[in-house]
């Protein structure tokens, strides 16, 4: 069996159906304060199989102890964590004692019953402001510029510690860049609480009337159209690489280091143009000054997850784009427009 951290999450709910589905037993632990229960009521629906749900916080040890007694755990997927960066300025304690706190607590818990194989959620954010395009695994990490940042920074670092401390320990971290799209089928997605952040969420909701325009942060970047650029993985894409990762963790020691990206960089403008051939409808946007914090451009290098693992992504954009509009098509609202007994019950108001 399989314990999945932060299981009703965004990413969380796609690994799970792909455990499922490969055939895995899974138990997601997940307190739901960024995410819904309907999430996981749709993966079983997917995957026609039940799926193991306990709400509580990967922070709670004697629940951890608890659980690792009560189900055969063989390994982990730890997803369980706060990702808004800008959130994470203002409240940076939070975000070290869920991201940093939380996964030593998993740890130790872990240590305690005996099991040692465990994939992390990192980001490409570890790598700080680097000119050197792509980005390998062999680039040193800098210097995140927020809290988010740190906190995955130093949260691998604490994991490498383990590692080094006892060889028992088989640990992935997988440096992801940036995760879009949803499910082939449009039940599950990401369902971002507010305003979102991050450019594919915003798009879509100005695409299905939510929100008047997009705005474009920075035309004047040096990059060809001056607009920033990354590397857009699939999420279905990034899950897979998560399998593998388990499947080689079960033949390694130590910590491996992976970038789960697709190795081509898009530009916020060919993201617009690509979307509108999409949606068949133009986009409305402005542009407005840089983005604080935000660096030119960043793509992977996704070559050791290719000789490592034998993965690497298989959907392009356009897959992402029209995927992920599926989902926010037939989720306008997205979870909220289930009935759940969770956080996410207010929905948005929709303009006609
Ligand atoms: P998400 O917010 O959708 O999922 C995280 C899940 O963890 C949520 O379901 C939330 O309720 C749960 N959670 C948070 N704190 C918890 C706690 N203390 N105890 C139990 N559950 C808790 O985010 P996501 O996009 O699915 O991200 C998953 C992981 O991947 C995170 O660790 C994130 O930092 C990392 N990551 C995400 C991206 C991205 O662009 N989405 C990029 C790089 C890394
Ligand atoms: C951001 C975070 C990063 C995090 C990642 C995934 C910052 C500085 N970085 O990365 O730490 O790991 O999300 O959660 O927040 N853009 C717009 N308009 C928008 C939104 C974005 O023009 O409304 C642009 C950005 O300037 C950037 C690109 O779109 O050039 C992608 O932005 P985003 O989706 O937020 O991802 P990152 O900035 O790469």
């Amino acid at each position: 069996m399989i314990l999945v951290t932060g299981g009703a999450g965004y990413i969380g709910s796609h690994a799970v159906l792909e455990l499922l589905q490969a055939g895995h037993e899974v138990l997601v632990l997940d307190n739901l304060c960024n995410s819904s229960r309907v999430a996981i009521s749709r993966v079983e629906r997917l995957a026609g199989r039940p799926v193991n749900f306990i709400k509580g916080d990967v922070r709670n040890r004697p629940l951890l102890n608890a659980l690792f007694a009560a189900y055969p755990i063989e390994a982990v997927m730890h997803f369980a964590g706060l990702k808004a960066v800008g959130e994470s300025v203002r409240e940076p304690l939070r975000y070290y004692e869920t991201n940093v706190s939380g996964s030593i607590a998993l740890c130790q818990a872990m240590a305690e019953a005996g099991v040692f194989r465990l994939v992390f959620s990192s980001s490409a954010t570890v790598y700080g402001e680097t000119s050197v395009m792509p980005i390998s695994e062999q680039c040193p990490t800098g210097v995140p510029t927020n809290p988010y940042g740190q906190s995955k920074l130093m949260a691998e670092n604490v994991l490498r510690g383990l590692a080094n401390s006892d060889p028992r320990w088989s640990i992935g971290l997988l440096r992801y860049f940036n995760p879009i799209g949803a499910h082939e089928s449009g039940q599950i997605g990401e369902d971002p609480d507010g305003t979102p952040n991050n450019l594919l969420p915003f798009m879509l909701q100005v695409a299905v009337g939510r929100r008047s325009e997009l705005n474009i942060f920075g035309d004047d970047y040096p990059t060809p159209d001056g607009t920033g650029v990354r590397d857009y993985i699939h999420v279905v894409d990034l899950v897979k690489g998560h399998l593998k990762a388990l499947e080689r963790l079960e033949q390694s020691n130590g910590v491996s280091v992976w970038n789960l990206g697709t190795g081509a960089g898009y530009s916020v403008m060919q993201m617009v143009r690509a979307f509108e051939e999409v949606t068949g409808r133009p986009l409305p946007y402005v542009i407005k000054p840089r983005r604080p914090g935000d660096i030119a451009q960043c793509w992977s290098d996704p070559r050791k997850a290719w000789q490592e693992l034998g993965w690497r992504a298989e959907r392009d954009l356009t897959t992402m784009l029209a995927d992920a509009w599926r989902w926010q098509r037939q989720n306008p609202r997205g979870y909220a427009g289930e009935k759940t007994g969770d956080k996410k019950t207010a929905p948005a108001a929709l303009a006609s």
